[in-house]
């Protein structure tokens, strides 16, 4: 039997710190030798756009319709969108995910319909080595049923306080909602990105900001992805870093989501 497929959410309680930035590059670098499976959780659909997905094509499915029931996983699946990445699949989002939400808050286990669907479709689903989730700022009940999944959470921070403090905060609120749902602590991690080298004392006091909480400092990752113009452009030109071209800066990128891999491979969580 093939193992089991490891399912990784990105979030935070803070907009805009490159939640979708490191799912949309990662899942693309991992791609280039294991298969793996994107999923949008978030309803701005940023990491669908990012893959080119037009969700108002003919019959596409999306995240939606694993929430409203009635679809296996092979057909909400949308098959390798980057043809140069063929192990790359998404289960894409839409906007309508927003009514979704608020359509499934009063079912009956209502936070378990998305294990559910892994557990359904287990026999689509094994062929996957990774499975990354991006999510948007809340813990709704779309992002409860996601983390509950999820055998791994990374929290995304930019190199601010307002931003880490929507790590905290996610740690905060979700230790409580997992705990109600008998699920062992998952947040195994903490990236900080955007780090712009001139701010290097924004920095130093950020990192002993995080020195002095147990629950940040255990879980912090030793990369610190810069800002790069390169990294901003996997969005604009909607290509991921590894497909960018061979110039030295997009190297140097790369090699940086590669120390991310590294740090995550040494933690055990890819
Ligand atoms: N390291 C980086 N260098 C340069 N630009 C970056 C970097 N990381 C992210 N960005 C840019 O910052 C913006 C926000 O990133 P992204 O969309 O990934 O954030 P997010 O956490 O997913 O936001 P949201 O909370 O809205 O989902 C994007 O325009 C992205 O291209
Ligand atoms: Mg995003």
């Amino acid at each position: 039997m093939a193992e089991k497929p490891i399912i990784i959410t990105i979030g935070t309680l803070k907009g805009g710190p490159g939640k979708t930035t490191e799912v949309f590059n990662l899942s693309a670098l991992l791609a280039e030798k294991h298969p793996v499976l994107a999923v949008d959780a978030d309803p701005q659909f940023n990491l669908t756009a990012n893959m080119r997905v037009n969700v108002m094509g003919k019959g596409i499915k999306t995240i939606k319709n694993v929430f409203e029931g009635g679809y296996t996983a092979e057909e909400v699946i949308y098959k390798s969108p980057i043809p140069e990445l063929p192990n790359l699949d998404i289960i894409p989002s839409s906007i309508e995910l927003i009514a979704t939400e608020l359509n499934i808050v009063n079912l009956a286990g209502r936070e378990h319909i998305f294990n559910n669907f892994i557990l359904d479709n287990w026999e689509y689903l094994k062929r996957y080595k990774y499975i990354i989730i991006d999510t948007n700022p809340n813990l709704g009940m779309i992002n409860q049923n996601v983390l509950f999944s999820s055998d791994h959470v990374i929290l995304v921070s930019s190199i601010s306080l307002n931003s880490i403090m929507g790590a905290e905060l996610f740690i905060a609120l979700w230790t409580g909602i997992r705990q109600r749902l008998r699920k062992l602590d998952n947040v195994a991690a903490l990236a900080l990105n955007n780090y712009d080298g001139r701010a290097k004392k924004d920095l130093k006091e950020l990192l002993e900001y995080i020195d002095e909480k147990e629950d940040l400092r255990d879980i912090l990752l030793k990369t610190i992805i810069p800002t790069s113009a390169e990294i901003k452009r996997t969005e604009t030109r909607r290509r991921p870093i590894n497909l960018l071209g061979g110039k030295k800066a997009v190297r140097e990128a790369k090699a940086v989501f590669f120390d991310v891999i590294a740090d995550l491979k040494e933690r055990g969580i890819l």
